[in-house]
C-alpha cells in the first residue's frame, strides 16, 4: 500500500486529464495550443540556470538585456525587466523602489492582494480612495473624480496607485489622474496585471498605463499573451527614466530582493517570446478577437448580455447573468460538465479572457452551453434570485467603497501578535477587509450569504461566531 502511494502522481495525473477542454481562461497559451508544437517540444531544454552563454537575468547583460530592451521598445518603456515570479512580485518591487517605511500611498480599497501584502511587508501608510459625497464605486473602483480629489487632499502621499484596466477589463481616465499626481510631486504605479496586449489594441483604445503617463507599471504576461504563467513585465515610464525621477538601481537592487535567486530563463524566454508574437500578429489577432466577441454578444440567450462600457477593453468578454433565471452555482457545474473553463463567475457575471488565438469553435461551444442551461420557470421565483443578486451586488460594492477602520496599521496587524488577516471573497478576490481592520457582523453575515452561493471567502473562519 506505502508502496503504490509512493507511485502516485495524483497533481500530474489530474493536470494531465485536464487536456482538451475550452479555456476561456487564463494562461494565454491554451495549454500549449497557441504554440507550433515545436515550441511545446523546445520548452524543457529552456529551463537552465544561468551559464556563461545565457546572461543574468538578476544583472541583465548579453542577450538577456536585449530581450529587455527589444520589450521596453515594444511596451513604450524607457526601462523593462522580466519578473519570473508574476506581477505579484513585480508589485512588491515596484512600491518598494519608490517608497519607505511609513511612506503614504494613495490607493482604493479594492486592490489586488499582492497589494494589500506589499504595503503590509514594507511598513506603508495606505490611504483609501473616497468620494467626498459617500458615493460607492462600481466594484470598489474609483472615478477618475475620486482620484483627483484624494490626491488634492493628501498632497503628503508619496504616491498613487491605481488598477488599470480591473478584472472587467474597465479603464479609468488615468491621465487626468497622472497629471494631477505629476503636479502634486506623487508618483503614478500602475497594476496593469490585466493588459500586457494594450499596445496592439485597434485604435490603441484604451491606451497604455505607460502612454497616459504612469511612472512604473507592472503587467501579467501570462494573462493576455502566450507566455508560461507567471510570466510578468515590469516597466519604467521613458520619463521617469530621462528626467532620473526613479533610481534604476533600487529597481534593479529591489528585483535582487523579491525575486528567487534562480529566476526561470524558461518563463523569461516565453516573454521574449510572445512579445514578437504580439508584433508581429497582435494587432491583427486582437481586431479578429474584437469582432468575435461582438458577434458572440449578439447571439447570447436571453437573460445574458454584454458588459461592454465605454472605455473597456474590446478583447475581454464579461457577460451579465442576473436576469437569467439559474443559480450562479447550477452556471458554474453546468459549464464545467460541458468542459467549459471561464476565468471567473462572480455574483452576477462570468468573466472570460479569450486568448489571441482563440479559435472560433470555442465560441460556438460556449454559446451552445449557455442555450442548454436549464432555467427556472416560476416568474416569482426568477425575480427573487435577480433581486438576491441586485442586493449582494450592491452591498459588496458599499463593502469595497468604505472609508478605512483601521485598528492597526497593516504591518503590525499582519506580522503582529494578533493576526488580523485580509479578508476576501473568491471571486473576485477584492479585499473587503485589510489587516488590521475588524470584522463587524455586517461583514460576516454578507460573506456567509457568498458562501451559500459558493463564493469561497479567504482570510476569515465563518463557522466561528463574532
Ligand atoms: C489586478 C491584478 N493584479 C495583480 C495580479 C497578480 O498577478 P500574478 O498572478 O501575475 O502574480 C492579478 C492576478 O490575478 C490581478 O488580477
Amino acid at each position: 500500500m506505502v508502496n503504490d502511494d509512493r507511485e502516485r502522481t495524483p497533481l500530474w495525473d489530474c493536470l494531465i486529464g485536464q487536456s482538451g477542454r475550452v479555456s476561456f481562461h487564463m494562461p494565454g497559451h491554451r495549454q500549449g495550443r497557441a504554440w507550433p508544437s515545436s515550441v511545446s517540444r523546445q520548452l524543457s531544454a529552456l529551463d537552465t540556470t544561468e551559464l556563461l552563454g545565457t546572461g543574468d537575468l538578476a544583472m541583465p547583460s548579453g542577450s538577456v538585456l536585449e530581450a529587455f530592451r527589444l520589450a521596453a521598445n515594444c511596451f513604450g518603456a524607457g526601462r523593462t525587466w522580466f519578473i519570473t515570479s508574476g506581477t505579484t512580485t513585480s508589485i512588491m518591487i515596484m512600491l518598494a523602489s519608490v517608497l519607505r517605511e511609513g511612506d503614504v500611498l494613495l490607493l482604493p480599497r479594492a486592490v489586488h492582494i499582492a497589494v494589500v501584502h506589499a504595503v503590509a511587508l514594507l511598513g506603508l501608510k495606505p490611504i483609501f480612495i473616497e468620494a467626498e459625497d459617500g458615493r460607492v464605486f462600481e466594484d470598489g473602483q474609483p472615478d477618475a473624480s475620486a482620484y483627483i480629489d484624494s490626491i488634492r487632499r493628501h498632497p503628503e502621499a508619496t504616491a498613487c496607485l491605481v488598477t488599470y484596466p480591473d478584472y472587467y477589463g474597465r479603464t479609468v481616465d488615468l491621465e487626468s489622474i497622472a497629471h494631477v499626481a505629476h503636479e502634486a510631486g506623487m508618483f503614478i504605479l500602475v497594476d496593469e496585471a490585466h493588459g500586457a496586449h494594450f499596445a496592439f489594441l485597434p485604435d490603441q483604445k484604451p491606451a497604455t498605463a505607460l502612454s497616459l503617463g504612469a511612472d512604473i507599471v507592472c503587467q501579467s504576461a501570462h494573462k493576455t499573451l502566450a507566455a508560461l504563467t507567471p510570466a510578468s513585465l515590469l516597466h519604467v515610464s521613458e520619463t521617469a527614466v530621462q528626467q532620473q525621477r526613479i533610481d534604476l538601481r533600487r529597481v534593479d537592487s529591489m528585483i535582487r530582493v523579491f525575486q528567487t535567486s534562480s529566476p526561470s530563463f524558461l518563463i523569461a524566454a516565453t516573454i521574449d517570446r510572445a512579445r514578437a508574437e504580439l508584433e508581429s500578429y497582435g494587432k491583427e489577432r486582437l481586431e479578429r478577437l474584437q469582432k468575435l466577441n461582438t458577434s458572440f454578444s449578439k447571439k447570447l440567450p436571453s437573460g445574458f448580455s454584454r458588459v461592454f462600457p465605454k472605455g473597456a477593453d474590446p478583447s475581454r468578454l464579461v457577460l451579465d447573468f442576473s436576469e437569467a433565471g439559474f443559480c450562479r452555482k447550477t452556471l458554474v457545474h453546468h459549464l464545467d460538465r460541458a468542459g467549459i473553463d471561464v476565468e471567473m463567475i462572480d455574483i452576477s457575471r462570468i468573466v472570460l479572457i479569450p486568448a489571441l488565438d482563440q479559435p472560433e469553435e470555442d465560441y460556438t461551444r460556449l454559446l451552445d452551453a449557455l442555450y442548454s442551461l436549464s432555467v427556472i420557470k416560476e416568474k416569482v421565483e426568477r425575480q427573487t434570485l435577480t433581486q438576491t443578486r441586485r442586493d449582494l451586488s450592491q452591498k459588496l460594492d458599499q463593502l469595497l467603497s468604505a472609508p478605512a477602520a483601521f485598528q492597526k496599521m497593516p504591518r503590525e496587524a499582519l506580522f503582529g501578535q494578533d493576526e488580523f488577516s485580509a479578508v476576501t471573497p473568491y471571486p473576485p478576490g477584492l479585499p473587503v477587509l485589510w489587516p488590521g481592520e475588524p470584522v463587524r457582523e455586517e461583514h460576516r453575515s454578507f460573506l456567509q450569504l457568498l458562501h451559500e452561493i459558493g463564493i469561497a471567502v479567504r482570510g476569515i473562519d465563518l463557522t466561528l461566531s463574532s
